[in-house]
């Protein structure tokens, strides 16, 4: 889809759609007011019938408008104007989009608010158009149910706004969240850890970046036996991708981002072994792992002034014969000992050697994504990624750039009393609670035993990795989460704490 901006009048702009909103206290208004004018008070008539009421994602479409050029106009509700911001502007635009896509429109215009004429407006609008053309339908054969859309012209922008670099880097953005997605849609015979690596390797040599793949041999060497011990089930060897962004000119000491993503590339819990039902979800446990990719494939292009480290250990947890059996002690690379009481608690397991791993590359800053525990979804359902921080500074950091990218994430507890939860009978920690309740908790505490005091945020998302059901604004399946808050991060990252 290519997007420019038009600078034409409303009136004047050709497109098969000319879309715009409108909120809910004062639907006919502003530039809808003007329009309302020109159609010689259509808008107020739909509104005083109760078929234009701005609610949240209302669309109403009226043909061959009168007093525009375009060949239709959409009218979609962006609710409470006090609650509006950027994340629901993207939102809105990708859920205009899939309803023009689905009635056969292929080029859009989209005329923002009076009071959206800037550049973050811009991005987000981008951001939302690419994202919700995209489609998981790349299995499918015959014809696609819909044809993706030709171009979109943002309109409604003052002359200073910089809407064409707001487009760019958008796009940037977008494209690579959606090369997450990607990733995490392939199914698990597919996507292996050998195979993820590879695809990992081959973005980092498009975009010019250093890449390096750890092979079982390797992460033996390195007494990665943690992660080894999750990998023991499965015929598929585990894999760590390390890729490194280095800026042009970095200051001596400056500080260094270690992004490390759980990529468990299919969880079937083990020995400790899943329900079959749902279970073929369970492709999406790479999430974490997906993201870090994405991320990285942003930044390449976007070229933020500090340095970034991805690690991304990858490996199946599969109930083969030689697969490690509840009650097996394993050493990480830390050193530690660890009792696994549960073989499905086995992302804690892999992160514990990542960040390990991270660490002895010399990061000064951590930031880990995992789809972790069944009880983050209990505690915040598919709604917010859960947010775990020792470092308040950093956390609060990580929660602005969370807010500026329009993820919706929530900070949750990390009192010490947690802490002995996961210690220990016959090692020195265990990789599940004896206790009941606080499932995330918990396992926030088990990684951060390896993390010491290196300020450190974890991501929880395993209720927001995934939608389950087609939503307006993006159809089902990965949804790329945390790519956008984590690039923000980087892109913000110049001084140390
Ligand atoms: N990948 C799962 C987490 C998960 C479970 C995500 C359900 C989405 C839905 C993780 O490896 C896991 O199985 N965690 C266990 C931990 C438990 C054994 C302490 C869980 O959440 O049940
Ligand atoms: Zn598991
Ligand atoms: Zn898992």
């Amino acid at each position: 889809m290519k997007i420019i901006t038009e600078s034409r009048p409303t009136g004047a702009i050709e497109a098969q759609a000319l879309v715009t909103y409108a909120f809910e206290e004062e639907p006919i208004s502003g530039r809808i007011a003007e329009i309302d004018q020109a159609a010689g008070g259509l808008l107020k008539r739909l509104a005083s019938g109760g078929e234009l009421t701005g609610k949240m994602l209302e669309m109403t479409l009226i043909h061959a408008p009168a007093g525009l050029k375009a060949e239709r106009l959409l009218v979609v509700g962006a609710g409470k104007k006090e609650k509006f911001n950027s994340g629901e502007l993207r939102k809105l635009a990708g859920a205009a989009l899939r309803y023009l896509k689905t009635r056969g429109v292929k080029r859009i215009a989209f005329l923002v608010r009076e009071t959206d004429a800037n550049a973050a407006s811009a991005e987000a609008v981008t951001e939302g158009l690419l994202l919700a053309d995209f489609e998981a339908d790349k299995y499918k054969t015959g014809k696609k149910k819909s044809e993706p859309i030709e171009w979109a012209a943002l309109a409604g922008w003052d002359g200073a706004s910089g809407a064409d670099k707001a487009i760019e880097c958008g796009r940037i953005i977008a494209e690579s969240q959606n090369f997450t997605r990607e990733l995490a849609n392939e199914p698990s015979n597919i996507m292996t850890p050998k195979v993820l690596a590879e695809r990992a390797a081959e973005m980092a040599r498009e975009q010019g970046l250093a890449c390096e793949i750890l092979d079982e041999n390797r992460i033996e060497e390195l007494k990665m036996g943690a992660l080894l011990s999750v990998a023991q089930g499965s015929v598929e060897p585990p894999r760590v991708i390390a890729i490194t962004y280095t800026p042009v000119n970095p200051a001596p000491n400056s500080p260094v981002l270690g992004l490390v993503g759980k990529a468990v590339t299919f969880d079937t819990g083990g020995i400790s072994i899943k329900p079959a039902a749902d279970m073929d979800k369970m492709k999406f446990d790479m999430c974490g792992g997906a993201a870090m990719i994405g991320v990285m494939r942003a930044l390449a292009m976007l070229k933020p002034s500090v340095k970034v480290i991805a690690i991304i250990p990858a490996t199946e947890n599969m109930p083969g014969g030689k697969a490690q059996k509840p009650g097996d002690i394993q050493i990480a690379m830390s050193g530690k000992s660890i009792e696994v009481l549960n073989t499905d608690a086995e992302g804690r397991l892999i992160l514990a050697d990542g960040i390990t791993y991270a660490r002895s590359l010399g990061v000064t800053h951590l930031v880990d994504a995992a789809t972790l525990t069944g009880a983050i979804v209990v505690a915040l359902a598919g709604i917010n990624t859960g947010v775990f921080g020792t470092n308040q500074a950093f956390t609060d950091k990580l929660l602005v750039s969370a807010k500026a990218a329009g993820e919706k994430m929530w900070p949750m507890p990390m009192d010490d009393e947690y802490r002995d939860m996961v210690k220990g009978t016959y090692a020195d920690i265990q990789n599940i609670s004896n206790g009941k309740g606080g499932g995330s908790i918990t396992g926030a505490m088990f990684i951060r035993e390896f993390v010491d005091d290196v300020p450190w945020v974890h991501l929880d998302i395993a209720g927001t990795a995934w939608y389950d059901d087609t939503k307006p604004w993006m159809p089902k399946g990965a949804t790329g989460v945390a790519v956008r808050t984590l690039i923000d991060l980087a892109m913000n990252f110049t001084s140390a704490k």
